[in-house]
């Protein structure tokens, strides 16, 4: 049940709700970033248009846009990123893709909200509570292509490897999504995540996004307690090298900040650290930095070489 908008508040101050964090388990999140695409969504040069995330989010997303640290209070990252990922999936679905799948999908409506070709497969993977909770709100909604859910924890090998198997043989050209999923996870998950992808060379592409350690460490210093049952845990120093010793290839690198400027979403502050060169997105230092990054199983990937990496 929806907390009144005054508790909401008391709790966006807080980052609490009676003794316990606000964020109380990582499918919560997927409020949090709905929150965003909500206040996105409403405004008149809007970058897209999620006429479900407001009820998704509900007041507990709203509560939850407060804890970010000041800077990225406006969600800038997130709604970059998922204008990014929006166009990333229409040039896939242009290009062959006839699966896409998304791992860790919240409260992501991308089937609902993009025009998509109906023959295309969509396959949204999440923690079972999320998704009773999705398909309830969405029940009148109606999606462009074919959708289908699966109630699974990725840390679930047996589960996550039978649903990779049953995509990889029905597809050809498969699209895995994990947007905001990774930095809750640790190296160790996301390495066994991947050796899963790469054995199957028709999941061919695979969307990524994550930090810098830098910036990592100022989400965890911001967020504080709120995010205890959630921590953030992914920032490889290595950047994309990460993936690339996983057996990827990058074929799309798109720096969040640098987006954001182009985009007119990043704050002065962003816009001003544009100055400074871009870091080596394979030895990040000690960068302020974030990507989207579209990998490609290095099976598959004729047109990606370590030189082609902005889109
Ligand atoms: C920040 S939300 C992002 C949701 C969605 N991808 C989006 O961008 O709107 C993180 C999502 O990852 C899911 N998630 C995290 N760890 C997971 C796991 N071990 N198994 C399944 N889902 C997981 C959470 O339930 C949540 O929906």
């Amino acid at each position: 049940m929806e907390p009144p908008l005054e508790e909401a508040f008391s709790q966006m101050r807080t980052g609490r709700r009676g003794g316990l964090p606000l964020v109380s388990n990582v499918s919560d999140t997927a409020r949090w970033v709905a929150s965003y695409r909500a206040a996105e969504s409403e405004r008149p040069d809007a970058l897209f248009h999620d006429p479900y995330a407001g009820q998704l989010a509900g007041n507990d997303g709203l509560a939850m846009t407060a804890l970010a640290p000041r800077h990225l209070r406006s969600g800038w990252p997130l709604v970059v990123r998922t204008k990014l990922i929006d166009d990333i999936v229409a040039t896939a679905v242009s290009q062959g893709c006839d699966c896409i799948v998304n791992l860790g999908a919240g409260f992501d409506t991308r089937p609902y909200r993009l025009r998509l070709p109906p023959s295309l497969s969509w396959v949204e993977a999440d923690m079972p509570a999320i998704i009773d909770e999705k398909e309830a709100l969405l029940r009148d909604a109606t999606p462009s292509c074919s959708l289908e859910r699966v109630r699974l924890d990725l840390a679930n090998q047996a589960a996550r490897e039978a649903l990779l198997k049953d995509v990889s043989t029905s597809n050809n050209d498969v699209l895995v999504i994990s947007e905001g999923v990774l930095v809750y996870l640790d190296d160790h998950a996301i390495t066994a995540l991947s050796d899963g992808l790469i054995a199957h060379s028709s999941l061919r592409w695979w969307l990524v996004d994550f930090f810098s350690p830098r910036v990592l460490a100022l989400m965890q210093k911001g967020t504080g307690q709120a995010f205890e049952r959630a921590p953030l845990k992914f920032a490889p120093p290595n950047g994309v090298a990460f993936f690339e010793k996983l057996g990827w290839s990058v074929t799309q690198l798109h720096s969040v900040m640098r987006e954001a400027t182009r985009l007119r979403r990043a704050p002065l502050l962003v816009r001003l650290a544009q100055l400074r060169p871009e870091p080596d997105p394979r030895q990040l230092g000690t960068a302020h930095w974030g990507a989207v990054v579209l990998l490609e199983h290095a099976a598959r990937g004729a047109a990606a070489t370590r030189g082609m990496l902005t889109p």
